[in-house]
C-alpha cells in the first residue's frame, strides 16, 4: 500500500499527527500494533490515574477539553476525549499492525515500512514519503538489573503492569522509584490496606498538583528563575523541609530542571501526608535481593512480599527503524536538543520525544505536521516537471 505519510503509534502522539496532516489534507495511516488507540492509557496504567497537569496544558492540537471537565483528568475522560478526537478529526488507526522493520529505499525516495498483521500473521507493506516515529518514550517498562532479583520469593512487576491495590492488603510491600509513578501507586496501595514503602534514589522535587498548576500559569508570563524560587518557598511552607523525610531536593529549580533535562517534579497526590505521619516508609536505593529479603544501600534490612518497579520506561525506535543515524540516539532518543528534536532526514520525524509531555506532543505534532504540508507541496511541484522514470523500490 502506498501512501504519502505513514505513522507509527495510534498514541496521543500520533493521534495529534494524523488530525494535523488531516486538516492539511495530507494522506495518511496510523499503524498501531495494540488492538487500540492510546494502548499507554487504556491498558498500561493503573485504575486510579488522572492527568497529574491541568487539563489546559494537555490538549491535544485544535481540540480544548469541554469546559465541564474537571481541572484534573480521570483516566475515562481522557479515554473518551480521545475516542472523540480520533472521530472529530477521522482518523482511522489500521490496528494490530506491529512494524517490525522501516528503512529508507536506496535511491532514498521512499519509505519502506513492514508491520505485521498479528491477527493474520502476515507481513503488510506500506510505502510512503514520510515517516513519523510515534512510539512514545514509554515503549517498554525498564526493570533495573539488580543483583539477586532473581532470588526474590515475593512476587515483583513493573508499575505498567500495576492496576490496584485490592491483591495487596496486608503485605509489605516496596515501590521503588519516587516519579509520578511510584509515589501515587504507593499511595493507592497504602489507601488499599497495604504496608507500603518507598525506595527513593537520587533527588526529586515533590510539589502540590495546585503548585505544578501555578507554577506552569505563571510560566507563562515569567522566567524559570523568578517561578522556581516562589514555588519552591510554597512548597517547603507546605511539606516542609522533604530532606526530614528522606527525600533529597535537586540544587536546580523544578521547572527549570524539566527544561534542561526532562526531568518532571513528582506531582503528591496524597503519599507525601501519609510519609509524614510514619505510615509510609522512605529508603534509600536497593543495593541487592536476597530471598524475600532487601539490602539497602544504608546497610538497612527488610523483609517485603512484593516489590513494584516504578523505574521508567525506554524507546524502543531502534528496534524497527533500521540504518538510520541522524535523528535518534543510542537510546532511541532525539540527538538534537528541543526545540531542534523533531526533524530527521528524508522525511523522517518523531513527534512525542521532547519529554515534555501533552504539551509537547501537541506542539510536536503541528510541526512535523506543517513541515511535511510544505515539504510535500514543494515535492509535487517539482514531480509536476520531473520526466525521469522513478526506480524507487530497493
Ligand atoms: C503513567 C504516566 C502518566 C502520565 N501522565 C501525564 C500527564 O498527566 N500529563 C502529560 O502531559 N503527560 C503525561 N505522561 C507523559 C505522556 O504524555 C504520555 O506518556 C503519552 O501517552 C505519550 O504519548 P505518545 O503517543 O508519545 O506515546 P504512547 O502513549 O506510549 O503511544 C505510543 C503507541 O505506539 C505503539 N507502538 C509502539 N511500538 C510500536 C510498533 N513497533 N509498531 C506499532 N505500534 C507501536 C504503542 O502500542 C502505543 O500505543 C504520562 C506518562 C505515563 C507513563
Ligand atoms: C489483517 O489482514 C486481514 C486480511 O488481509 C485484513 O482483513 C485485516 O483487516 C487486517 N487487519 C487486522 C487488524 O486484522
Ligand atoms: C511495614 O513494612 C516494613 C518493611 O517490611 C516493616 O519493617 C514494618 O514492620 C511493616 N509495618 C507494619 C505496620 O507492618
Amino acid at each position: 500500500m502506498e501512501v504519502v505519510v505513514v505513522i507509527v503509534g495510534a498514541g496521543p502522539a500520533g493521534l495529534a499527527t494524523s488530525a494535523c496532516l488531516n486538516l492539511h489534507s495530507i494522506p495518511n495511516i496510523v499503524l498501531e500494533r495494540e488492538d487500540c488507540s492510546a494502548s499507554l492509557w487504556r491498558k498500561h496504567t493503573y485504575d486510579r490515574i488522572k492527568l497529574h497537569l491541568g487539563k489546559q496544558f494537555c490538549a491535544l492540537p485544535h481540540m480544548p477539553f469541554p469546559p465541564h471537565a474537571p481541572t484534573f483528568v480521570p483516566k475515562n475522560g481522557f479515554l473518551s476525549y480521545l475516542d472523540n478526537y480520533i472521530s472529530k478529526f477521522n482518523s482511522n488507526p489500521f490496528y494490530n499492525r506491529n512494524v517490525e522493520s522501516a528503512f529508507c529505499s536506496k535511491d532514498k525516495q521512499k519509505w519502506l515500512v513492514q508491520a505485521m498483521n498479528t491477527t493474520t500473521n502476515v507481513l503488510e507493506h506500506y510505502v510512503a514519503q514520510f515517516l513519523v516515529v510515534a512510539t512514545g518514550d514509554n515503549s517498554l517498562g525498564v526493570v533495573p538489573r539488580l543483583p539477586g532479583l532473581e532470588t526474590f520469593r515475593g512476587e515483583y512487576m513493573h508499575s505498567s503492569q500495576y492496576k490496584n491495590g485490592r491483591k495487596y492488603i496486608n503485605q509489605d510491600v516496596l515501590v521503588v522509584g519516587a516519579g509520578n509513578s511510584g509515589m501515587e501507586i504507593a499511595y493507592d496501595l497504602s489507601s488499599s490496606g497495604a504496608n507500603a514503602s518507598l525506595s527513593v534514589r537520587g533527588k526529586v522535587h515533590v510539589l502540590t498538583k495546585e503548585l505544578a498548576y501555578l507554577g506552569m500559569s505563571l510560566l507563562q508570563y515569567l522566567p524559570c528563575k523568578i517561578v522556581d524560587p516562589i514555588i519552591l518557598m510554597l512548597q517547603r511552607l507546605h511539606f516542609g523541609d522533604l530532606a526530614n523525610y528522606g527525600l533529597q531536593q535537586p540544587e536546580n529549580g523544578p521547572f527549570y530542571l524539566k527544561a534542561i533535562t526532562g526531568q518532571s517534579p513528582t506531582i503528591d497526590v496524597g503519599a507525601m501526608p501519609k510519609i509524614k505521619a510514619g505510615d509510609m516508609r522512605v529508603y534509600p536505593e536497593i543495593s541487592k535481593v536476597e530471598g524475600n529479603k532487601v539490602v539497602f544501600a544504608n546497610g538497612k534490612v527488610d523483609q517485603f512480599d512484593a516489590m513494584i518497579f516504578a523505574t521508567g520506561y525506554k524507546s524502543t525506535v531502534l528496534n524497527w527503524l533500521k540504518h538510520e543515524d541522524n535523528l535518534f540516539n543510542n537510546d532511541g532518543m532525539p540527538q538534537q536538543k528541543f526545540p531542534n528534536h523533531w526533524k530527521g532526514e528524508k522525511g523522517l520525524y518523531c513527534v512525542g520525544f521532547a519529554q515534555r509531555g501533552l504539551a509537547g506532543i501537541s506542539k510536536d505534532a503541528q510541526n512535523v505536521a506543517d513541515d511535511i504540508r510544505r515539504m510535500w507541496k514543494e515535492k509535487v511541484m517539482t514531480d509536476q516537471f520531473d520526466n525521469t522514470p522513478k526506480l524507487c523500490y530497493s
